[in-house]
């Protein structure tokens, strides 16, 4: 494994004064994904950004804008977000007592479908939706800020999940404390998309650090 991984770097932990010129970055260092954290305050402990920065940073880039919701309830703005130039739109497992009512509504306004899963989440809320989303973003830290340290209780969940997963397309993406150091045991596991924040945006060259997640995955 490690050829066909994807690497979504997070823009959280992005220069927010140079946002589009840093999501330019990004995209000519060879991203595949544009990870963008939206935070409520309420679901998580932060705030960070929503629909306007988005429909901003849209034209700076034609790769993927991989929005994840960290925000409760998510329902009523999945449209809004959808409008602003999302491609995948991620909800929590845990803010939607409707989820297949969500991952329907984001599929019926053309985007794609993604559920995430906080460390303390079982794999099993998955079941019944697994047919009907594009993408699984397991939470390897609690959700709320960047540069917080991989739990590697998460491994396991990662492994099972690829399991569930068998045949059908969906992306098995992991999202928290991924850097050079621990992406070879995340990828192992069956992860095939990684968001890196941190480990991305600390240096000045990012086209030299995605190759270097690249090549500590393979
Ligand atoms: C955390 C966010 C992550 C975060 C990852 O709540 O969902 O996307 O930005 O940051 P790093 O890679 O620094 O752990
Ligand atoms: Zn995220």
């Amino acid at each position: 494994m490690g050829q066909d991984i994807k690497i979504s770097p997070s823009i959280l932990s992005a220069d927010f004064a140079r946002l589009g010129e840093e999501v330019r970055a990004i995209d000519a260092a060879g991203c595949d994904y544009v990870h963008v954290d939206v935070m409520d305050g309420h679901f998580v402990p932060n705030l960070t950004i929503g629909p306007g920065v988005i429909k901003a940073i849209r034209p700076h880039t034609q790769k993927p804008l991989d929005v994840h919701l960290m925000i409760d309830p998510a329902q009523p703005f999945l449209k809004e977000y959808a409008e602003a130039g999302a491609d995948i739109i991620t909800v929590h497992a845990e803010a939607d007592k409707h989820l297949d009512r969500s991952v329907q509504a984001i599929r019926n306004l053309g985007k794609k479908a993604g559920v995430s899963l906080n460390p303390a989440t079982p794999e099993s809320v998955l079941e019944y939706v697994l047919d009907g989303i594009d993408l699984i973003l397991v939470m390897s830290v609690n959700p709320g800020f960047g540069g917080q340290s991989f739990l590697t209780s998460q491994l396991p969940k990662i492994a099972r999940i690829r399991e569930m997963i068998g045949d059908r397309v969906i992306d098995l993406e992991v999202d928290g404390g991924v850097n050079s150091g621990t992406i070879k045991s995340v990828v192992d596991a069956g992860a095939d998309v990684l968001v890196a924040g941190s480990a991305v945006f600390k240096g000045s060259d990012y086209r030299t650090t995605i190759q270097a997640l690249r090549d500590a995955a393979a």
